[in-house]
């Protein structure tokens, strides 16, 4: 079947198709949609959920799993206000902020040009820029005063860095060696937008590598390739995406050197993934405010040493939009719009959907035993509702891969057809060969 490619980034309506497509298939529903929503903070409905678990097993899969270098934890979101003291956040983590005096909009300052107008009312009359910290307060136990204020984190690294020698003692590490974790973090943002991109709750997926502080420089390159051969291994186009050094004036308070993983959204290139360099910034920041050793024994050269870290930090939901940026595809076939994630079958929330064609001669109890047969090694689901044709294209919304129908012939020689999502091709499959048909194609 002929299909030409309709979509591309030029098209600036993508983000809003995107974000309509994802409400209207179950990926992605605005929080309190009820109650009027939370601006910036999002529901990740029945394929939403699997979309993302699906991305963290896999980065768990090829950061912890698959290296005998690295060991994951789980960190608690709310910790000893003493831990952003020592850390720096209470002090430096902050953005500058201008409001509009005519309009009242604010604006991060360093993402507009104080020198032209305000983008909202075309007035210019700004108020000085300020500095505006991005923890999240909450409040501990049952009194409200600042005794008991405490924060939501707002990077999940610094529940590594905490218990570094928990760790190092009960696993026994050796440098070098790294400790991974995903859990929420939490930013004030000063503006929000462009979807899942920038919120006020996100999740993170987080490795910090120590090293021995001479051998930095031969890691942060190792990582550098490593983590953006991992986005082109989830099928991303390769020139969507490309790694940017930064600036010395956009580090962060604890960072050396740091590379972005960047990705051409339609909105323009922007950060997916930092690589930084934090050397012993954090460990003596800790062992200083805290008065305890975070240090590792070098049993060869008998002496402790703080370790330097590699840092490499990816936000969960900005992957998740990545992935849908850059599957969806819009295709003209025989003069119809088809919509169509093309979703890498590793990721795709759903891996095949079972048809019976008609809802009568025993294909619907077919259909459901190939779904009972196939579940377990793959994510199956089994639709009879409307015709074969919006079936299917109800399924390419929703980026499944493969689509199995049972239609007549299946009743005379035990066959169906399977229909490939990106070619619409279809072919003939023997019901009992199914198996090992998609364990080639996919596993
Ligand atoms: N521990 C280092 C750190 O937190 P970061 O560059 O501030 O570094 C790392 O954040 C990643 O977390 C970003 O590359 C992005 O993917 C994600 N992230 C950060 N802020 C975010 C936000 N407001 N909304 C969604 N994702 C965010």
């Amino acid at each position: 079947m002929i299909a030409e490619e309709k979509s591309n980034l030029s098209d600036n309506k993508v983000m809003d198709k995107l974000v309509s497509l994802c409400k209207r298939r179950g990926f992605i529903f605005q929080s309190s949609e009820i109650y009027g929503g939370l601006e910036a903070t999002y529901d990740y409905g029945p394929l939403g959920a699997e979309l993302k678990n699906n991305v963290k097993q896999l980065w768990w899969r090829d950061i912890v799993k698959s290296r005998s270098d690295v060991v994951g934890m789980d960190a608690a979101i709310l910790m000893n206000p003493e831990v952003w003291k020592a850390s720096g956040h209470l002090s430096e983590f902050h953005d500058p902020m201008v409001d509009c005096k005519n309009c009242k909009a604010r604006y991060r300052a360093d993402h507009i040009d104080l020198e032209k107008n305000c983008p909202s009312c075309g007035i210019k009359d700004w108020t000085e820029a300020r500095q505006f910290n991005l923890m999240l307060k909450t409040y501990y136990g049952p009194s409200e005063d600042s005794s008991s204020e405490i924060y939501l984190r707002p990077e999940t690294a610094q529940g590594i860095f905490v218990n570094f020698s928990n760790v190092v003692t009960t696993s026994r590490a050796k440098l070098p060696f790294g400790i991974a974790q995903i859990g929420k973090s939490f930013r004030n943002e000063v503006t929000t937008g462009n979807f899942l991109f920038r919120s006020r709750e996100f999740e993170q997926m987080e490795m910090e590598f120590f090293v021995k502080p001479d051998q930095t420089t031969q890691w942060l390159e190792f990582w550098k390739k490593e983590r953006l051969q991992w986005y082109k291994s989830l099928g991303i186009r390769e020139d969507r995406l490309k790694l940017r050094p930064h600036d010395d004036d956009e580090l962060a308070h604890y960072a050396a050197a740091c590379f972005d993983v960047e990705y051409q959204f339609p909105f323009g290139w922007s950060e997916l993934e930092g690589i930084a360099d934090r050397g012993t910034y954090d460990l003596e920041q800790h062992a200083k405010h805290s008065g305890k050793k975070l240090t590792w024994f070098d049993s060869i050269e008998n002496k402790h040493t703080t370790p330097a870290v590699v840092e490499v930090s990816a936000g969960v939901d900005r992957t998740v939009l990545t992935i849908l940026v850059d599957a969806y595809h819009e295709e003209e076939v025989k003069g119809d719009n088809r919509v169509v994630l093309k979703l890498n079958p590793k990721l795709a929330p759903i891996t095949m959907a079972v048809f019976p064609l008609v809802n009568r001669d025993g294909m619907p109890e077919i259909a459901e035993k190939i779904v009972e047969n196939l579940r377990g090694e793959f994510a199956t689901f089994f639709d009879a509702g409307g015709s074969i044709g919006r079936r299917y294209r109800r399924q390419d919304e929703a980026g499944t891969p493969y689509g199995i129908t049972i239609d007549s012939e299946t009743l005379e020689d035990q066959t169906v057809t399977v229909r490939d999502r990106d070619s619409m091709k279809q072919e003939r499959i023997s019901i009992d060969q199914l198996q090992s048909y998609f364990r080639n194609k996919i596993l």
